[in-house]
């Protein structure tokens, strides 16, 4: 088992970040391939709780090497605050956290550029987390990005961070008649970067390449999910890289070939964050009860998440994409109680009916979910150990998504905790 996905297969907060966690004792290294800080992976242990933000969810386990790719978008600031808290917990980070020379940075004018462009958009504002992560990816595209390498090199840092705040400020402040940023005061907070991430920094890609011909088991984490993918999600209100396994090769540098195990997170229901299309949005009570039950605010902004129902259209659409060798259910706790289950099998679009997810946004709108009800279940899962533990109209339901999404399930989350976790 040389190289593990784990994907999102909606929306984001999925749960990834818990699932990660769970498996990173049976891999020698855990490695984030693609997104930045907008990403908020939950895990809790213990009597603790932690989000991270770019560190990923091996971390908190010892033997584990963590790797962030090239394919990521580093926020400095962020991250070495995230190592400090880290470490504040009593876990080592230096020595066990690798940084891709190649991956891009986030600066502090992509965030203003990221908040003035959702301002500037108004009604059309896709909702993003402000973090900056669009416009790093413009500028990596664009070939003007700064790299982690660059960090290293005091003097050129600062010729690097000159040409691009010339450009920028020019943008801010004649575009979106925003405040201009210091160049000076930019050029003091981040020229200390190079001995500060120094220890943390090396060529990734050659590190996983040993590591693979060394016979060690890489977990590639994705972030957000398959349904935020800026080619295969729901454009424009998309991330702006790819969560998508195929994301992992290029966001790592490892071959395909050696990847032999795709795990896709689907949360027993759906939400979302930000804005939009969402089919199978709940604006009633039930909705409410999704998010009161499941806690459903957002890990990184704390915004209310959207919820729905499960949306086996848009997952049969993302297992495709994928190739989800199998899948992991989270968050069934949070469905006990409710009456009745639906579950979105085709969509209706003015007076056709379709099973297959729409790429473009505008006929994704007008699509009505055509559902399937399924009773509910009752009882708390909390301290369910075993599968034929749960309850039958549970065990019915899983059995359902597994058939209709045609992968199998290995495991079923049934709380936060890692112990709270059914091995199919
Ligand atoms: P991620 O971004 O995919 O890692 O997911 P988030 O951490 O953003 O959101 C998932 C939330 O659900 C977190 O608060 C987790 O602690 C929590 N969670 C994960 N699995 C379960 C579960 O099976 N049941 C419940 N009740 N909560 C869960
Ligand atoms: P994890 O890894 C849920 C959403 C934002 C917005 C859109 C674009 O925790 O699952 P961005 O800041 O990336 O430009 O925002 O994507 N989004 C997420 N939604 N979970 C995430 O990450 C997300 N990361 C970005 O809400 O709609
Ligand atoms: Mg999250």
């Amino acid at each position: 088992m040389p190289v593990t996905v784990v994907i999102g297969s909606q929306w984001g907060d999925e749960g990834k970040g818990k699932i990660v966690d769970l498996l990173a004792p049976e891999v020698d290294i855990v490695a984030r391939y693609q997104g930045g800080a907008n990403a908020g992976h939950t895990i809790v242990w213990d009597d603790q709780h932690f989000v991270l933000h770019l560190i990923p969810s091996g971390i908190f386990h010892e033997g584990v090497t963590c790797v962030i790719g090239n394919g990521v978008v580093i926020d400095p600031v962020a991250l070495m605050e995230e190592i400090r808290q880290v470490e504040a917990l009593g876990f080592q980070v230096e020595g066990r956290l690798l940084i891709s020379h190649n991956a891009h940075l986030i600066m502090p004018y992509h965030k203003a550029l990221d908040k003035a462009r959702e301002r500037w958009r108004d009604a059309e504002a896709i909702g993003t987390t402000g973090r900056g992560i669009g416009p790093a990816y413009v500028d990596k595209f664009a070939r003007t990005g700064i790299r982690v390498v660059d960090l290293l090199d005091r003097d050129g840092l600062r010729e690097k961070l000159c040409t691009a705040l010339d450009e920028k400020n020019a943008i801010l402040q004649s575009v979106y008649h925003d405040e201009a940023i210091d160049v000076e005061a930019m050029i003091e907070e981040y020229v200390d970067f190079d001995q500060r991430i120094d220890p943390f920094v090396t060529d990734t890609t050659a590190f996983l390449g040993q590591a693979l011909a060394n016979g060690k088991r890489i977990l590639a984490e994705g972030a957000q999910g398959a349904l935020l993918d800026v080619d295969f999600g729901t454009y424009p209100y998309v991330t702006s890289s790819h969560p998508t396994a195929g994301g992992c090769c290029t966001g790592l540098g490892v071959p395909p070939t050696s990847i032999d195990r795709i795990v896709g997170i689907v949360k027993a229901y759906t939400t979302r964050v930000g804005n939009g299309p969402f089919p199978t949005e709940l604006q009633d009570d039930d909705g409410e009860l999704l998010r009161a039950q499941g806690h459903e605010f957002g890990a990184t902004t704390g915004r209310p998440r959207r919820c729905g129902w499960l949306d086996t259209v848009a997952l049969r659409y993302t297992a495709r994409l994928n190739g989800f060798t199998d899948l992991a259910v989270t968050k069934l706790d949070v469905l006990a109680g409710m009456y009745e289950l639906k579950v979105c099998m085709a969509y209706r679009i003015g007076d056709k009916t379709t099973e297959r997810f729409p790429n473009d946004i505008a006929t994704l709108e007008r699509a009505e979910p055509i559902y399937e009800t399924l009773p509910g279940f009752d009882g708390d899962l909390s301290g369910i150990e075993a599968v034929e533990d749960l309850p039958g109209d549970a065990r019915d339901y899983l059995k359902f998504i597994s058939d209709v999404i045609g992968v199998p399930i290995s495991m079923i989350s049934t709380g936060p905790r890692r112990e709270e976790t059914l091995v199919v």
